[in-house]
């Protein structure tokens, strides 16, 4: 069993850092991302009326997006009647997602913050959302009941990351496309580190994942197991289509905060009953 433990480690400056030097990668597909009226998802660019990741009834809502990145899944939450913020720890990706909201005319504050320790206060939004931001950058043991914490009773949390399938799957080179084989372990699956780079990222398996939302005072809605279609493209080599097709290579997480709240920081623990 995993030690559920939340680590105060170097992740948050680290990837801090890897973002600050990424970001000008990043701000070409931003910028088609914010362009495009109707929402596209995860690495295959899977269409909103196909996957159906968002609520149905945006209008009014108050969203937080953790880990906005260039800033595009608030401006379609804006564009569907949203009061969106973004929160970022990167300074240059948010340089970008302040240079789009003046391309397009379309403003919403942006905070220079790590999605671990949000400077929000408690119970202030409907929504909090995170396409390959906080989902797969920040400790699972610490965002997730960050997010909770920001969240009105009944308000969602919905993220999208890589399936726990591929994260076994993934060469540990940058280049090299998910195998057939399992290449790690499943049990223990928390914090992965690259050789190539110096970046964090965190994955937990399934059982994990739900018994942590339930901990942090959400209900588990739905898992939503992204298939592209038979002709789509991606620019990441880190899986190829053919693999896609056949097993999820990205998931989509829906629970919703429940009435009666237990919100646990940081270090809940496993088996920390709810
Ligand atoms: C792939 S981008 C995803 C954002 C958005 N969907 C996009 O593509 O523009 C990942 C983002 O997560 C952010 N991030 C990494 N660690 C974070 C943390 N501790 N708190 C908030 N954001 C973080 C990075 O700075 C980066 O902008």
């Amino acid at each position: 069993m995993l030690a559920a433990v939340a680590r105060t480690g170097d992740h948050v400056r680290r990837n801090r850092a890897v973002w600050d030097r990424w970001a000008a990668e990043y701000a070409g597909p931003g910028l088609l991302n914010w362009a495009s009226a109707e929402p596209a998802w995860g690495i295959w660019q899977i269409p909103e009326a196909r996957a159906g990741v968002l609520p149905a009834d945006l209008a009014g809502r108050d969203s937080i997006e953790l880990g906005c990145g260039t800033g595009y899944v608030s401006a379609w939450l804006a564009r569907r009647g949203a009061r969106p913020v973004g929160l970022d720890n990167s300074s240059a990706q948010l340089a970008t997602a302040r240079q789009l909201q003046d391309r397009f005319g379309l403003r919403f504050p942006l905070i220079h913050a790590s999605a671990e320790q949000a400077p929000l206060a408690d119970a202030a939004f409907d929504l909090a959302i995170s396409e390959y931001g906080a989902s797969i950058w920040c400790d699972p043991y610490a965002w997730i009941p960050e997010a909770a914490r920001l969240l009105r009773p009944g308000g969602q949390l919905i993220f999208l990351v890589n399936s726990p399938l591929l994260m076994l799957a993934v060469p540990d080179e940058d280049d090299q496309p998910a195998t057939e084989r399992l290449l790690r372990p499943y049990f223990g699956m928390h914090r992965f580190e690259w050789p190539d780079d110096e970046s964090v990222e965190f994955h937990l398996g399934h059982g994990e994942m739900i018994r942590l939302l339930r901990r942090s005072g959400l209900e588990v809605e739905d898992l939503l197991e992204l298939q592209p279609e038979p002709d789509a493209t991606t620019r990441y080599p880190y899986v190829t289509l053919e693999w896609a097709r056949r097993w999820p290579c990205e998931e989509v997480w829906k629970a919703r905060a429940v009435t009666r709240r237990c919100v646990r920081r940081a270090g809940g623990g496993a088996g920390a009953g709810w």
